[in-house]
């Protein structure tokens, strides 16, 4: 382990920030150094907009420090394009749009980084999709053509007595890598995957850590029903997705058929 995937493995989302100031010089040191992600034909196709007022952040979503909001930006390679007596050739829309938003969104976790290497806490939020993104964008100032908000970053440093003190477990093996050839997860592995979600000590539970209480038997079962929003298949239901459901249960009950295993 060296210092920068250290670094890397103590990145957490800090939701509660406190007082302090972030240094003038730290916060020029994330902007220059997040700049040199790496970006598609060097175009850097991506704009950041620093916030430091709070009514516009509390407008916008949540309240930090300072609030980055990296939008995918192509006015400023075509403003130049003219100034030179071009007529900017913009590609396939979503293509562009994909390119864009790689750039910008390597840019954003760049920034993440080396402000957690100086000491400031981070929370990407997707809020400037939820806000009223006209009043946002007019706030903002942005070009009404081909600048698109992607990414909020707040940063600042954590209120200790609010913010909740657990690293988050993340998967990293089975149906998060593949080598060479992707494949999809057994039964077993997806078993495995419910379980690996549902031990403690892996803090996996951003969202809620009493999901037993509330009468749930796994923490995917919360994750599933009540944030994503799932209805929950009857038995019916399962069985016509699966029409050989019987067969495969009967299978297992005559022993032909292990456990854990499924037709599809
Ligand atoms: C694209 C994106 C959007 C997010 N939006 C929100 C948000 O609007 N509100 C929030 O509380 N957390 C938000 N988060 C933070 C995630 O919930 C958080 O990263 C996750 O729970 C894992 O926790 P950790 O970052 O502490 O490991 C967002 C993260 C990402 C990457």
């Amino acid at each position: 382990m060296n210092e920068t995937i250290k670094i890397i493995e103590e990145l957490r989302t800090v939701r509660h920030f406190s007082d302090k100031h972030i240094p003038e010089e730290h916060l020029a040191a994330i902007l220059k150094s997040c700049v040199n992600a790496a970006s598609a034909s060097a175009r850097q196709t991506y704009s950041i907009i620093v916030i430091d007022d709070k009514e516009v952040m509390k407008e916008i979503g949540y309240v930090g420090k300072k609030m980055l909001v990296f939008t995918v930006d192509f006015n400023r390679i075509m403003d130049t394009a003219e100034y030179l007596g071009f007529r900017y050739k913009y590609g396939i829309p979503i293509v562009e749009f994909m390119t864009g938003s790689t750039d910008t969104i390597l840019a954003a976790q760049t920034a993440a980084i080396t402000a957690k290497s100086l000491g400031i806490d981070t929370f990407f939020s997707n809020c400037v999709h939820r806000c009223n993104m006209d009043k946002m964008c007019e706030l903002l100032n942005l070009p009404e053509k081909f600048c698109f908000p992607l990414i909020a970053l707040l940063l600042g440093y954590s209120d200790e007595k609010k913010s909740k003190q657990t690293m988050k477990g993340r998967l990293s093996g089975p149906g998060v890598i593949h080598f060479n050839k992707y494949r999809r997860l057994d039964n077993e592995e997806l078993r495995n995957i419910v379980l690996e979600y549902d031990s403690s000590d892996k803090h996996f539970l951003s969202l809620i850590d009493n999901w037993r209480v509330k009468g749930y038997k796994h923490y995917l079962d919360y994750f599933y029903e009540k944030w994503v929003g799932c209805t929950r298949l009857n038995e019916n239901q399962i069985k016509s997705s699966n029409p050989y459901a019987q067969a495969e249960e009967m299978l297992k009950k005559v022993g032909f058929l292990s456990d854990n295993a499924s037709f599809i």
